[in-house]
């Protein structure tokens, strides 16, 4: 009785506290509308100077700090995705708690005073794990991700609902400081179908209400495919765009609608062995001054990047290309909070537009420290250490293990075999180690698109180990249904007597190690670390490493150096710090003070590969950009390209000017390879630059370029990283870039993957105004042959 008294009262008491915060959202109700040429906030003019932030990316007890920053840049509202992976790690588990607090995030932006704009997806891309998607998601195997597909569908509803639950009496109209939801994300990358982005829409409007404001957005060359006739459509594009041509299309179009760049790219993302990306300040600054004297509204992506904690980071494709664990992203603010030179410019630059106002204060920003070199004591080995295996016929993933991230072992016996046996790995997903009776054989690394490997001879019933260590599932493109472990299956290759015989291996022991603190903390048995020396390769066992480090003074942020470790994750106090590996361009991770405590630390390390020393140091910088890799360029010493004599399928002037351009051939040619030279006809010193080229087929379409392999380059500019991938990598705002070097022609090689009909080519120049270093003229040749000869180096 006396129990039901105190709940009827506790219930009124929450009841009347509800009804006391409604009144107070209520009493600041708001308009956010699209006017005449502007947006119109409570029916004056409003120009929209958004910082992009995704909460998850960010310490919580940092949030308030990192949102004072951007407003004293002078920015007025913040725009962040909500990543569904993050809130929904099983059907229907949601967690809205902690670091995935969105309403108390939404609600810090309001107290600073800040409008905030929602991208609830359900895709977001955004460089993390699956674009956002779960990856349960992929347990039932043919779903159509991104498509009204029913279970995909119902899925996304249930996801969109538990989103609304909280944010959705936010919205500007409900007192709220969200001003605008946006409608999935850049669908026009994907595909073109209207009917499900409406769907999308309509999701949306049924949680959030008919009042709230809707857009989406998509590039200048694709936004009309998915673009819906009630949405407002805004285009994303990056540092040095020529912000005129950018809008071109939407001015002939909408003559009326409010210009928002919804992305304006600060700087770029990292993937594991390419060098660092950065973007220069001035550019950034030059074009949202330009932005802002021409009324247009922007997002500024990233304003602070953050990092991509434990096993979030995802991977770009076409190719395989997993992103490093910061997302630094050359932004304003640092990952780990500081201000920047690029801040302190903008800063100046946004004074312009305050309308009167002052801009705030720049709030204090965390001093780092540095930790004293601290040794690991005890490690459980990997191999020694495996949990019971299950039994299976044939390959399966890891999905259908009910795995979502960490490694899996698979592991059978192997016929008697003479040496020269090819092993086949279909496909390894994503860095795959290979043991024959204990001993290393080799890896495949799906980012070099390996496969095969020679294995030794060896006796009937020898064990076959295959590790495969799952990295990010990739969030761009079509290639988003990413499978990890092995996904189709392993032959084995002979040839014996001149007969050649391939076996499908069967009868796999398969050892799941899921990537779980508390499945690291008890791993095993823990060995002290002396009982182990080196191998032959210098590393010490593969496994889980534990070890702690004290804090004398007050915790501080630091940075991890892993340059002693080789390839794996960190934890520290329980939290997921994140991926690393020797190769870089990251050698050290971001750990935040508010994670750690005075005195004791406690420190895990799963490493894949081994450490050369089980050591770690804290330091009070970031090492971002140390590439220990012999480089990235698309060409080996001594080759040399003989083309000279082919006569080419194609030869055209190149027309001025920015935007797609495109040639036909003569006649459609055959062929798996293509030879594509930009020529300059008078100064061999002139740098070349292209952002893009597809080829075409019989019906003008874009060849699929996801499998194809860039063999060689003349020169390729690695300041800033204009590899030639930047050629086939989707992106419209990245490009490959020449060195400069005496050449009248620049020539790139494209492996098509096997022999396809070419019947044109598009090529896209920088987004630059009047499309800087682009060619005079073009020659693409096709054929079936190699004409790469290479001249082994004489050392
Ligand atoms: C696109 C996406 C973003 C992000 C950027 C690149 O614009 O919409 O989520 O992936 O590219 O950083």
């Amino acid at each position: 009785m006396k129990r039901s008294i105190i709940s009827a009262c506790l219930a009124l008491l929450a009841v009347t506290l509800n009804a006391a915060d409604a009144r107070t959202d209520q009493a600041a109700t708001g308009k956010f509308e699209a006017g005449k040429g502007t947006f119109l906030l409570d029916g004056q003019p409003y120009i929209v100077k958004a910082a992009e932030l995704h909460y998850p990316r960010i310490p919580r007890p940092y949030w308030d700090q990192r949102i004072k920053m951007c407003k004293a840049l002078g920015m007025n509202t913040i725009c962040l995705y909500v990543f569904w992976n993050a809130h929904e790690s099983e059907p229907d588990k949601f967690d809205f708690t902690g670091q995935n607090d969105l309403r108390e995030f939404v609600r810090l932006c309001q107290a600073n005073d800040m409008k905030v704009i929602l991208r609830p997806g359900p895709y977001v891309c955004a460089e993390w794990e699956m674009g956002g998607l779960p990856w349960w998601l992929l347990k039932n195997k043919d779903i159509c991700l991104r498509e009204d597909d029913p279970y995909f569908m119902d899925r996304v509803d249930r996801f969109q609902q538990a989103v609304a639950t909280q944010v959705g009496d936010l919205t500007i109209d409900k007192g709220g400081p969200i001003i605008m939801v946006q409608v999935e994300n850049e669908y026009g990358s994907y595909g073109i179908n209207k009917p499900y982005v409406a769907l999308i829409r309509d999701m949306l409007r049924k949680n959030f209400g008919e009042d709230v404001t809707l857009f989406q957005c998509d590039w200048a060359s694709n936004f009309t495919d998915n673009g819906l006739d009630d949405l407002i459509w805004t285009m994303n594009f990056g540092t040095g765009a020529d912000i005129d041509q950018q809008f071109s299309r939407l001015k002939e179009l909408r003559p009326d609608s409010p210009l928002m760049c919804s992305e304006y790219w600060s700087g770029w993302f990292d993937k594991w062995g390419g060098a660092h990306e950065t973007r220069p300040a001035d550019q950034m600054i030059a074009g949202l001054d330009e932005m802002l004297s021409k009324g247009i509204s922007f997002s500024l992506y990233m304003t602070h990047g953050g990092t991509n904690w434990g096993h979030w980071a995802g991977a770009n494709s076409p190719g395989y290309a997993p992103d490093v664990t910061s997302y630094d992203y050359d932004a304003p603010i640092s990952e780990s909070g500081q201000t920047t030179p690029k801040y302190w410019e903008l800063r100046k630059t946004l004074a312009k537009y305050m309308d009167g106002r002052k801009q705030a204060k720049v709030p204090a920003t965390i001093k780092p420290i540095s930790i004293p070199a601290f040794d690991f004591t005890e490690v459980a080995p990997l191999f020694s250490n495996l949990s019971d295996p299950k039994s299976n016929t044939d390959i399966k993933t890891m999905e259908e293990y009910d795995q979502g991230f960490g490694s899996i072992l698979y592991r059978t016996t192997l016929p008697e075999l003479p040496s020269g046996a090819l092993l086949t790995v279909n496909e390894a997903h994503d860095f795959a180690q290979i043991f024959v009776d204990g001993k290393y054989i080799g890896k495949l690394d799906r980012r070099n698109g390996e496969k095969e490997l020679m294995i030794p001879a060896s006796k009937k019933g020898a064990q076959l180990d295959i590790l495969v260590e799952a990295m990010g599932r990739i969030n761009f493109g079509r290639a988003i249904k990413d499978f990890k472990g092995i996904t189709d299956n392993v032959t084995l290759t002979v040839k014996d007597d001149g007969h050649t015989w391939v076996n499908n291996l069967k009868n796999w022991q398969v050892y799941n190690i899921p990537d779980e603190y508390d499945a690291y903390v008890s791993f095993g048995e823990f060995f002290p670390l002396g009982t182990f020396s080196a191998g032959d390769d210098g590393r010490l066992p593969r496994g889980v490493y534990r070890g702690t480090f004290n804090i004398k003074g007050k915790p501080s942020d630091t940075f991890l150096d892993m340059s002693n470790w080789g390839k794996g994750l960190v934890y520290v106090n329980g939290h997921p710090i994140g991926r690393f590996w020797e190769i870089g361009p990251q050698q050290t991770l971001y750990m935040p003070g508010c994670w750690l405590r005075k005195g004791e630390n406690e420190i895990l390390v799963f490493d894949i590969v081994g450490p050369r020393k089980a050591t770690i140091q804290g330091l009070d910088k970031h090492l971002l950009n140390e590439l220990r890799l012999p480089g990235q360029l698309h060409r080996s010493e001594g080759d040399s390209l003989c083309i000279s004599m082919l006569t080419p399928d194609l030869s055209s002037p190149m027309p001025e000017g920015n935007g797609w351009k495109e040639f036909r051939m003569p006649t459609p040619k055959q062929g798996r390879y293509a030879y594509l030279s930009f020529c300059t006809m008078n100064d061999p010193k002139r740098k070349i630059s292209i952002s893009e080229i597809q080829l075409t087929d019989s019906s003008d379409k874009p060849i699929p370029c996801d499998t194809w392999r860039i063999i060689y380059a003349d020169s390729e500019d690695t300041n800033g990283n204009h590899t030639a991938d930047k050629l086939i990598d989707l992106q419209e705002s990245t490009y490959w870039s020449s060195t400069g070097q005496n050449a009248y022609r620049q020539t790139v090689v494209f492996d098509l993957g096997s022999k396809r009909e070419i019947n044109g080519l598009r090529i896209l120049p920088r987004m630059e105004p009047a499309a800087p270093e682009a060619p005079d003229s073009i020659n693409l040749h096709v054929d079936d042959k190699l004409h790469i000869s290479n001249t082994p180096s004489r050392q």
